[in-house]
């Protein structure tokens, strides 16, 4: 599956992506509202993870390329939430992108195609995103995309420890416009 968008392809992951996606995870000021950076291997499990929930149909994650010159930006899709949010359904939207090429609305711009394929193909009947409270960059993507916050549905993320500044999370939902 591929999906493309104006100036971006997002496609399937490639071995010869693992080198730029290890140097995006590694990156401390990417990962700085992660409560970690990620190593070599830890870059490359987190691809295979991504592969693998294509495969077995829990995940959509695609990388995100830039077809002016083929750079591969980072990664965005949709995927089975993988722990208990009570008030959240079963699919959420996310990104990552190298900083080098942030602020030029390429992940609203994958996003929105990763949104429509959920609406459409996968007929989800709502998608949510949810981050740490403290990254505005991501949630100004989500209100890019239309979702909108669910206060209620705050919460503090399970495999983070209690009193880290990145355990309280904020949700944004939204529905499928077409039922
Ligand atoms: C969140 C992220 C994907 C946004 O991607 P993007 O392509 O830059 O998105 P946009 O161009 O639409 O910018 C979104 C917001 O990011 C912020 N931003 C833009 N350029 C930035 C920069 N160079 N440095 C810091 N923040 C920046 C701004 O708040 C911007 O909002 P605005 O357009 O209203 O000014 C990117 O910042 C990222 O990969 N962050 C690290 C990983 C992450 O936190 N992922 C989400 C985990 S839930």
């Amino acid at each position: 599956m591929n999906l493309e968008t104006e100036r971006l392809l997002l496609r399937e992951w490639r071995d010869a992506d693992r080198d730029a996606f290890a140097a995006i995870v590694a990156d401390p000021h990417v990962m700085r509202f992660y409560p970690a950076t990620r190593s070599r291997a830890e870059a490359d499990a987190w691809i295979d993870k991504m592969i693998e929930g294509r495969a077995n149909g829990t995940g959509q994650f695609l990388a995100v390329e830039r077809k002016s010159d083929g750079a591969m930006l980072g990664l965005t899709g949709t995927a089975d939430i993988n722990f208990a949010i009570p008030t959240a359904p079963k699919l959420e939207i996310g990104w990552v992108l190298g900083q080098d090429y942030w602020g030029q609305g390429y992940a609203p711009e994958a996003a929105r195609a990763a949104l429509e394929h959920a609406f459409t193909q996968l007929n989800a009947p709502e998608v949510v995103a949810f981050t740490a409270r403290v990254n505005l960059p991501s949630q100004r993507v989500m209100q890019k995309l239309g979702l909108v916050r669910d206060p209620a549905a705050d919460f503090d993320h399970p495999r983070i420890p209690e009193g880290h500044p990145l355990r309280a999370h904020v949700l944004y939902r939204l529905a499928n416009p077409q039922g």
